[in-house]
């Protein structure tokens, strides 16, 4: 892990929900309120995304699990649903028992093994990330959770990428940040961190004036970026 165009990183600090998680699974529990639970799903995140990046530019910070049920309301309303309080919080728990990508495990596995410092930096709240990290086995790779609550902000505003330099003693662009969300690659690149884009789906990327330092399929990419001579 040195003599690498992309190595020698000080830590390499991860992006949750679709970087690691598959947020896609959402669409199974949704499937249990609507036929539809593809666009039900795809609504629920554009609203709970569309929550946090409002009530950051309003500064009306609330928890992402208060903006998750928030969105998780629009998005009922919206489909004409009358949602049981049992499917409510079902659907809400799915939040934290979404499946790891089956990239993810070895990838960390092997960074770990490496000596690579690694950290999760989220807009999720430490109750829905501390489940979720601690039921897909991944919590032990990790040496600090950063969470929005800390800043009562969410990303892509600058104060959360700054939280990263309160665990790792770096400039911004020694650290690695690694995230498969378009707003996340602008505004880590924004803030000065060199960025890996995991780009699993094929996507095009947001024109928010930024690119990637690195793109990968997979963190199986990553590593192999690491790791190449
Ligand atoms: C996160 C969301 C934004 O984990 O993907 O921060």
């Amino acid at each position: 892990m040195n003599s690498s165009k992309f190595g020698g990183f000080h830590g390499i600090v991860f992006d949750v929900y679709g970087t690691l998680f598959d947020i896609g699974a959402i669409v199974n529990a949704c499937q249990e309120v609507t036929d539809d639970g593809a666009s039900f799903s795809r609504l629920w995140r554009t609203k709970q995304l569309e929550y946090s990046v409002l009530r950051t530019v309003m500064d009306r910070y609330a928890d992402f699990g208060e903006i998750t049920s928030d969105a998780l309301e629009y998005t009922s309303n919206a489909f004409g649903i009358a949602l049981l309080p049992l499917e409510r919080r079902r659907l809400m728990q799915a939040w934290q028992s979404l499946p790891a990508y089956p990239d993810v495990p070895l990838a960390l596995d092997q960074l770990h093994a490496a000596g690579q410092r690694m950290l999760v930096l989220s807009n999720g709240s430490r109750q829905m990330l501390d489940p979720l990290l601690e039921q897909s086995g991944l919590t032990p790779y990790f040496g600090a959770v950063l969470s929005s609550e800390q800043v009562q902000s969410y990303k892509p505003d600058a104060a959360m990428y700054q939280l990263i330099t309160e665990r790792i003693y770096a400039r911004m662009n020694e650290v690695l940040f690694v995230t498969a969300n378009g707003f996340d690659i602008a505004g880590a690149k924004a803030a000065g961190l060199t960025v890996c884009r995991v780009n699993r789906e094929g996507l095009p990327l947001d024109p928010l004036g930024f690119e990637p330092d690195i793109v990968v399929s997979d963190l199986g990419g990553l590593v192999d970026a690491l790791t190449a001579g």
